[in-house]
């Protein structure tokens, strides 16, 4: 079983300047593809948020979470005056219910103890309507099944996944069930 403690370790050891010279170029094209499905947002959480590629694209109010201390320091860097940064778990939101326009959580899922923790908390943090963008590797879930079957919880309503296949993971949209 994965430890968390290990987890966070890798990541914490690759450190900010490796992980954006590593997987830069790899996340971006992931992000071009998820961008139309996130509506004006007042307020959005990318839920294991790394150094914060993604800030960069998004307008609105926006909660990075990561377990990595050492990414957070790069992602620190990135965060402009409406978008701010904590260290948790994704398996254990530290965010009441119903309060971000939408969550995002990228390439983050297949790193999990309980996977199926992270749509639970996902939709639970949402406001009910909006969109919850969960995407996984392909080399950890090699069927689409395997990440659908994860995502399609009591709370979720899965609308569409992209699977490009020049793009290495599987992205799920869903909308938090009214
Ligand atoms: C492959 S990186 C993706 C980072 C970012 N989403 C991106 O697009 O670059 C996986 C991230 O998940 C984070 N992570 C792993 N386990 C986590 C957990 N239990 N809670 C929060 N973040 C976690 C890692 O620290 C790392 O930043």
């Amino acid at each position: 079983m994965k430890h968390k403690n290990t987890i966070k370790s890798r990541y914490d050891d690759l450190g900010g300047s490796d992980y954006d010279m590593r997987y830069t170029e790899e996340q971006l094209a992931k992000y071009e593809l998820i961008m139309d499905e996130l509506p004006e947002a007042n307020l959005m959480l990318d839920n294991g948020c790394g150094t914060g590629l993604l800030f960069r694209f998004i307008e609105s109010s926006l909660v990075g979470l990561d377990l990595s201390s050492e990414l957070l320091r790069t992602a620190r860097e990135r965060v402009n005056d409406v978008q701010y940064l904590v260290q948790g778990d994704s398996e254990y939101l530290p965010f009441r219910d119903d309060v971000f326009d939408a969550v995002v959580s990228v390439t983050v899922v297949q790193n999990l103890m309980k996977p199926e923790r992270l749509p639970i908390e996902s939709a639970r943090v949402s406001k009910p309507g909006s969109n919850v963008i969960i995407s996984s590797l392909k080399r950890v879930y090699e069927k689409v099944e395997d990440i659908t079957s994860i995502v399609e919880c009591d709370y979720l309503m899965l609308n569409r996944v992209f699977t490009d296949e020049n793009i290495n993971d599987w992205i799920t949209v869903s909308t938090k069930k009214q």
